[in-house]
């Protein structure tokens, strides 16, 4: 195949990944474009011509690459977007888009919230808030959506309340959060007057409640952050809205993934369900084989910062690196059957919450929220039944995942 047939195939394949025909199953698009190897990308809305890579080694190398930024610009842009004289914008330092010494920094200030052993501490109330959800489906007199009554629920108010979010405004901050993912997808219709009004809702709403907290500090992950002092340095009032802003919505638009992505390969696979059921030990494999077969996130993105080669790609410097996460985690490199589903493989390697500099914060939150999740719902599920299969799918390309689970109501 010669260079410009491979670029023109590789366009034709992106325009089917972003199809909703996709969404169910986006795997078979993947693959396609792994056989292509790395290729260039030259998108009309990009200064230079980027690249994608699938393979399992060379989103690895990507990641581990200290030439490669995070500093896209694409949150930055959802700051932009506000109207002149609108207060702090979520955004504007997220340090998920900046690189060292800004990332460093900020980092390190927020990372003492998020020690696996302050994690560990949560489980108690975790398990506590997954029974409540369950209660509350037996109770219903409808079927029992996994998505609306479980997996969106549960990150979402175990973030609120670390944040100290009052309960009477989890709902609306869930509203403005999903119009947000939509602004921050990618890959959508581009931002939309109803996103943009969620935006500055929730830009307005986080301003009010770190003020707040700063005049009246509480016991909560918000006034710790005011407080965190480091040889003199603390956040600033718009570094605090971002990073309240990032972890509200990093905390649970991908952790409802994982839930729902989970649950649903338990349940198109009876036999690892039972085994969960009986062998709450599982829980650890299950997720991470979730988190490789089926990631919540499946896209990320870094900016050549000289020019260089990747895999015989040419890049200019400032030139966009796609790196198709989902793809790599089913490279038959990297992984033996890498299409099954099985958590007893011997080992079981990720990317699913990157690597390198920025490996997500959250990752030891997500997974003891997934594994208690889980656990609990093969218990109470009556038997693995899916009642729509294929189920129905959020638009998101990114962030994809199941918009609803509809099964049979939890034993009570
Ligand atoms: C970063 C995935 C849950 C907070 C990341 C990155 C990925 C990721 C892939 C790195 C992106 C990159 O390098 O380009 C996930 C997945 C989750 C999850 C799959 C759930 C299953 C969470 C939770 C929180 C969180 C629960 C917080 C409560 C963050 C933060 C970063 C990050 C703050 C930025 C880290 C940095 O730039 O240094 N996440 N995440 N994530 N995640 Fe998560």
């Amino acid at each position: 195949m010669t260079a410009g047939t491979r670029d023109h195939t590789l366009l034709e394949l992106i325009g089917a990944l972003i199809e909703p025909a996709a969404r169910p199953d986006p795997y078979p698009v993947y693959a396609r474009i792994r056989e292509l190897g790395a290729a260039t990308l030259d998108l009309p809305v990009w200064e230079t011509p980027g690249a994608v890579i699938s393979s399992y080694r060379e989103c690895e190398a990507v990641l581990r690459d200290p030439r490669m930024s995070s500093q896209r610009g694409r949150d930055r842009r959802l700051a932009d977007m506000m109207p002149p004289g609108a207060p702090s914008s979520v955004g504007q330092r997220w340090f998920l888009s900046l690189d060292p010494p800004d990332h460093t920094r900020l980092r390190r200030l927020v990372s003492a919230a998020f020690t696996a052993r302050r994690i560990a501490r949560l489980s108690g109330r975790i398990e506590e808030l997954v029974d409540g959800l369950l209660d509350r489906a037996a109770e219903r007199d409808r079927p029992f959506d996994i998505v609306e009554d479980l997996a969106y629920p549960l990150p979402m108010t175990v973030i609120c309340e670390m944040l100290g979010v009052p309960a009477a405004d989890h709902e609306q901050v869930r509203e403005w959060s999903s119009r947000l993912t939509r602004l921050i997808d990618g890959f959508g219709a581009g931002p939309s007057e109803e996103s943009l009004d969620g935006l500055l809702a929730l830009n307005v709403y986080l301003n009010e409640l770190i003020a707040d907290r700063q005049a009246d500090p509480g016991d909560d992950l918000i006034s710790e952050l005011i407080a965190v002092r480091e040889g003199g340095d603390s956040l600033s009032h718009d570094e605090l809205v971002s990073i309240v802003g990032l972890l509200l919505v990093a905390g649970h638009e991908t952790t409802v993934n994982l839930i729902a992505n989970g649950a649903l390969a338990l349940l198109r696979h009876p036999a690892c369900f039972a085994e969960l059921r009986d062998d709450p030990a599982l829980a650890e494999a299950v997720v991470e084989e979730t988190l490789r077969y089926d990631p919540p996130v499946h896209i990320t993105a870094r900016v050549a910062t000289e020019d260089m080669e990747l895999s015989g790609v040419r890049l200019r410097r400032g030139a966009t690196v796609v790196l198709l996460l989902a793809a790599a985690h089913r490279d038959p490199a990297e992984a033996e059957n890498p299409d099954v589903f099985d958590p007893h493989r011997p080992e079981i390697r990720h990317l699913a919450f990157g690597l390198g500099p920025h490996f997500c914060l959250g990752a030891p939150l997500a997974r003891l929220e997934a594994r208690l999740a889980l656990t609990r719902l093969t218990r109470r599920l009556p038997a693995p039944v899916l009642l729509q299969d294929p189920p129905p799918y959020r638009e998101h390309v990114n962030l994809r995942g199941p918009r609803s689970i509809p099964v049979p109501r939890p034993a009570p």
